[in-house]
């Protein structure tokens, strides 16, 4: 079964189209009124995937991901001057100090260890000026589907929003923490939003 689900993920159409069956929709509205995008906004999308979230920005975006389907995909569906995909494990990129003034990381967390996710936030930290907002499944909230589900998924770091905060407080000052429910309540995700320190 999880072979089956990581060959549905090699099709991006496809890969899509069932997480919007399966959540009533996207999470896209959503995104954009959490991140409160604004037009002179420059982001790094950490883990970007399809690129899926990069159409809600007119300004600076960039998107890394490390598979290169994904990225192919996200190259020719959404790149243009202002956005790029970079095909690169997250864990190598390096940016110019506060490069962007946010940065967000959408169902990626789970993909890594404690350990990698502190080394990934503190890399993170330097890059970006103002907002670091992460979503991701919230197993503490999560109903019999999603927990059967997420047995599947290619990330087997799953947590609960305390475990989050537990984990992102050692870099970030947390903001503002909640959780909320796909459309179809299938699925239950948390957001943590960091402030940087001073
Ligand atoms: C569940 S998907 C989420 C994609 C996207 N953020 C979204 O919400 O549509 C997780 C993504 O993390 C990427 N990923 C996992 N490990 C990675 C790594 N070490 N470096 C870069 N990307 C990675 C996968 O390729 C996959 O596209």
């Amino acid at each position: 079964m999880k072979q089956l689900i990581a060959k549905i993920t090699e099709i991006p159409f496809l890969y899509n189209s069932i997480r919007c069956i399966i959540n009533g929709g996207t999470f896209k509205g959503k995104i954009e009124s959490l991140i409160n995008v604004k037009e002179d906004d420059s982001v790094l999308d950490i883990c970007c995937g399809i690129g899926y979230y990069s159409s809600m920005f007119k300004g600076e975006y960039v998107g890394v991901d490390n598979d290169k389907n994904h990225i192919d995909y996200a190259i020719k569906k959404y790149s243009s001057k202002q956005k790029k995909f970079i095909h690169q494990d997250i864990q190598m990129i390096n940016f110019p100090e506060n490069s962007f003034n946010k940065a967000f990381m959408i169902n990626a967390v789970h993909h890594f260890s404690d350990e990698d996710n502190i080394k990934i936030f503190k890399k993170i930290k330097s890059f970006i000026s103002d907002e670091f907002i992460i979503v991701d499944a919230d197993l503490s909230s999560s109903n019999f589907f999603q927990t059967m589900l997420l047995r599947y998924d290619q990330g087997v770091y799953l947590r609960s929003l305390k475990e989050h905060k537990k984990l992102v407080s050692q870099v970030f000052d947390i903001k503002e923490t909640f959780n909320f429910k796909s459309r179809t309540k299938s699925v239950a995700l948390c957001v943590i939003r960091c402030k940087l320190k001073s």
